[in-house]
């Protein structure tokens, strides 16, 4: 099934298969930080990270929201539509945390009215810069037109994973999403995980994310299955 290497990012693997318009993708035990500067590996994480992005995928596509997932193909590969990656990195937050609190003079924990979206140029070379939709289509990354779409769809995930979320005891401060385009149709791709969202536990308000690998804070294996046993239970059983 699986034919060449097309990429390896820092904790995913791409490969091309006998059929041009799916790839699969592989979610490995490979972690990083601060553009890559942080490295680790932590067992079990690719496993739970594709299982929770599964089941994330399946409940978005059940609210008519179109992803690149297609099937498990093992524990930790999924078969994905083949898409053009957009280079931006679309961040809806609801609870100030992470870089906007370092950024602006926002506290931590303050709670926003509406969901704040922000849109990050996909690069480590320049270190993820913010872009807004001008300078996306000066880079060429995406039209006027496609920056409207990535907007909408980026509210409406927003919406259904916080609600979700909830119902399993988890509050989603912010979360960062990708898209793919494929035959002019734009559609949610990459990963939601545990690596790219931030999860915290509705009673305590501990972190059950990466942000447990980014600043040291206790045994990741143990936060990500958590979110999992929360998140996609039937794995357990
Ligand atoms: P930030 O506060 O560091 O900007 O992160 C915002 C959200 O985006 C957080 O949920 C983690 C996620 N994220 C990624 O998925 N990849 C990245 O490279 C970064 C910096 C953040």
């Amino acid at each position: 099934m699986k034919r060449e290497q097309l990429y390896s990012g820092k904790a995913k693997t791409i490969y091309s298969t006998e059929d041009p318009s799916r790839y699969i993708s592989e979610f490995r035990d490979s972690l990083t930080a601060f553009d890559g500067k942080k490295k680790g590996e932590v067992s079990k994480k690719g496993y739970y990270n594709a299982q929770i992005s599964k089941k994330l995928f399946d409940l978005l596509e059940s609210k008519g929201i179109k992803t690149h997932y297609i099937k498990m193909l093992s524990d930790n590969e999924m078969l994905v539509e083949a898409v053009d990656i957009i280079k931006i990195e679309v961040i809806p937050r609801n609870i100030a945390a992470g870089s906007i609190t370092r950024k602006y003079p926002i506290k931590e924990g303050t709670v926003f009215k509406n969901p704040v979206i922000i849109m990050d140029y996909k690069s480590d070379e320049y270190g993820d810069p913010m872009l807004n939709e001008d300078i996306a289509v000066v880079l060429g990354v995406a039209t006027y037109e496609e920056i409207a779409i990535i907007r909408q769809l980026a509210l409406k995930v927003n919406d259904i994973l916080i609600k979700y979320l909830d119902e399993r005891g988890i509050v989603l401060p912010d979360f960062k999403l990708e898209f793919g385009r494929k035959n002019g149709q734009i559609m949610v791709a990459d990963e939601i995980s545990c690596d790219t969202c931030r999860f915290w536990d509705k009673e305590t308000g501990r972190s059950m994310d990466k942000d447990i690998f980014r600043f040291d804070k206790g045994d990741l294996t143990k936060a990500y299955e958590e979110v999992a046993k929360r998140i996609v239970p039937e794995i357990f059983q």
